[in-house]
C-alpha cells in the first residue's frame, strides 16, 4: 500500500522537497564564503526546509553546521543549553573522538551539568541555577565563540543557523548586542538568520540604531513557481500509482498560487480521495477542499475571533477581490469604512502577515485557504 507522498507541517525533507534550486545555490555559496545571510518569508513558506537542505549538502562536503531554533529557547540559559547541544553534536562529534568531545566546554564560566538520555545516548546540557547575570553572559559569549574557534583549529568552514531569529529580542533586551559583538569578530563564520515576521527582521537588520543593522545579506523567499510545482505534483501522484488530471493540477495552483504549505496540504487531501490506480478530477477536488477547510476550521476561527471589526470587513473584501483596498471605488464596492480606518486595519493585517502585498502593489490574503474559508462564509 502506497502512503501519501504529500506532507505539510513538518520540514519538507528528501522527496517532499522540491525546487528552490536558485535559492539553494545562492545559500550554499554564501555559507561557503562565510557570508552572513538573513532569510525571510511569511510563515510556512519553507525557510527551515531550505536551510535544512543546505545544511545536509554542506555537511557532506565537510562544512560544519550548528543550528538552534530560538523559538525553543525562551531564556539565555536555555539558549546556552541548546548551543552546547549543537556544538557537541554537530561540531565536536565531527572533529574529535568521543573521549575528547566534552573538553571543548572546559573553559566555560558556568560548568554545565551533562545528562545522558539512556534510550538514545544523546547528551543534554543544563546551565540552570546560576545566580549571576555576568556568569550567564560570559558562558553564552564563550559558546557563541566556540563554533568559529573549533572550526578554525581544524581548518574547517562553519555555519551557525539561528531559526526564528526574531525571538532574540524577547529572550533578553541586551542579547542582540552581546551576540553581535561576538559575531562581528568572526568574519569567517557564516551566520544564517531565519525569521518569519518580516517587520521584526526589518527592525533588527534595517534599523540603524540596532546592533545587527546591515550586518547580513538579505534573501527573501517567495512562493514556489507554479510551473515548477506542477511537475512535482504530477510525479508524486505517478510515483504512488495514481494520476491527477492536468486541469485539476491547474485548479490546485490557481487556489494556492504556489504557496508551499498550502499546495502540499491541498494535494495531501486530494491524494486521499484518489483510489489506487485511479485518476483524480473535479469531483474529488471539491470533496478534498471541503475536508481541508473543515480541518482548518478551528484555526481560521481563532484568526477571525481575534480580528477587529474593520479588519474583518477588509478580510472579507480581500477574500472576494484581491486588490487595492484604499482606492475609493474598491471601498465603495465592498462597503468598507473611510481611508484612515482601512489604512489602520490593513497595517495591522500586514503586521500579522495575514495579508501580503505582491510585487504589483496589490494586496491579498496570505493563506490561500483562509480566503476560501471566508468566501464560503463558514464563519
Ligand atoms: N521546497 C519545498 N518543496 C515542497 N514543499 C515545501 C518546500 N518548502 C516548504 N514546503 C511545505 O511548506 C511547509 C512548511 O515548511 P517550513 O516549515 O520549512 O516553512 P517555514 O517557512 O520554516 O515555516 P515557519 O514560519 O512556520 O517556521 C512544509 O511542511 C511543506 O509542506
Ligand atoms: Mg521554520
Amino acid at each position: 500500500m502506497a502512503t501519501n507522498p504529500f506532507r505539510y507541517g513538518a520540514l519538507a525533507l528528501d522527496d517532499a522537497f522540491t525546487d528552490r534550486k536558485a535559492e539553494l545555490d545562492e545559500l550554499l555559496a554564501d555559507i561557503r564564503n562565510g557570508q552572513d545571510i538573513v532569510v525571510f518569508a511569511p510563515r510556512r513558506y519553507g525557510k527551515s526546509s531550505l536551510v535544512w537542505r543546505a545544511a545536509q549538502r554542506l555537511r557532506k562536503t565537510g562544512v560544519l553546521v550548528a543550528q538552534v531554533n530560538l523559538m525553543t529557547t525562551p531564556t539565555k540559559e536555555k539558549l546556552a543549553e541548546k548551543l552546547a547541544e549543537t556544538i557537541h553534536d554537530d561540531i565536536a562529534s565531527r572533529l574529535f573522538r568521543a573521549k575528547e568531545r566534552l573538553r571543548v566546554f572546559a573553559g566555560l564560566r558556568i560548568t554545565p551539568v551533562v545528562t545522558v538520555d539512556p534510550e538514545t545516548g544523546a547528551l543534554g546540557f543544563s546551565f540552570a541555577g546560576s545566580r549571576h547575570v555576568q556568569d550567564v553572559d560570559a558562558t553564552l559569549e564563550r559558546l557563541l565563540e566556540l563554533p568559529g574557534l573549533l572550526a578554525a583549529e581544524r581548518g574547517r568552514k562553519v555555519a551557525l543557523v539561528l531559526d526564528e531569529f526574531q525571538e532574540v529580542v524577547d529572550i533578553d533586551r541586551h542579547l542582540p548586542k552581546l551576540m553581535r559583538s561576538v559575531f562581528e569578530r568572526q568574519p569567517e563564520v557564516a551566520h544564517v538568520y531565519l525569521g518569519s515576521k518580516r517587520h521584526m527582521l526589518e527592525r533588527i537588520f534595517s534599523d540603524e540604531n540596532e546592533p545587527f543593522w546591515r550586518s547580513a545579506k538579505q534573501m527573501e523567499l517567495g512562493v514556489i513557481a507554479p510551473p515548477l510545482f506542477r511537475g512535482f505534483i504530477e510525479s508524486q501522484f505517478a510515483k504512488t500509482g495514481r494520476t491527477v488530471e492536468p486541469y485539476t493540477v491547474e485548479r490546485v495552483l490557481d487556489t494556492t498560487h504556489g504557496h508551499p504549505y498550502a499546495t502540499q496540504e491541498l494535494c495531501y487531501f486530494l491524494w486521499e480521495e484518489t483510489p489506487e490506480g485511479g485518476t483524480v478530477g473535479a469531483e474529488q477536488y471539491e470533496t478534498a477542499l471541503t475536508k481541508l477547510l473543515r480541518s482548518e476550521h478551528a484555526h481560521f476561527g481563532l484568526v477571525w475571533d481575534k480580528a477587529a471589526r474593520a479588519q474583518r470587513l477588509l478580510l472579507q473584501a480581500l477574500a472576494l477581490e484581491p486588490g487595492r483596498p484604499l482606492a475609493s471605488d474598491y471601498r465603495r464596492r465592498h462597503g468598507l469604512p473611510g481611508p484612515s480606518s482601512v489604512q489602520r486595519a490593513l497595517g495591522a493585517l500586514l503586521q500579522d502577515e495575514l495579508v501580503s502585498r505582491d510585487s504589483g502593489g496589490e494586496y491579498r490574503i496570505t493563506e490561500p485557504f483562509l480566503a476560501e474559508w471566508l468566501e464560503r462564509g463558514e464563519l
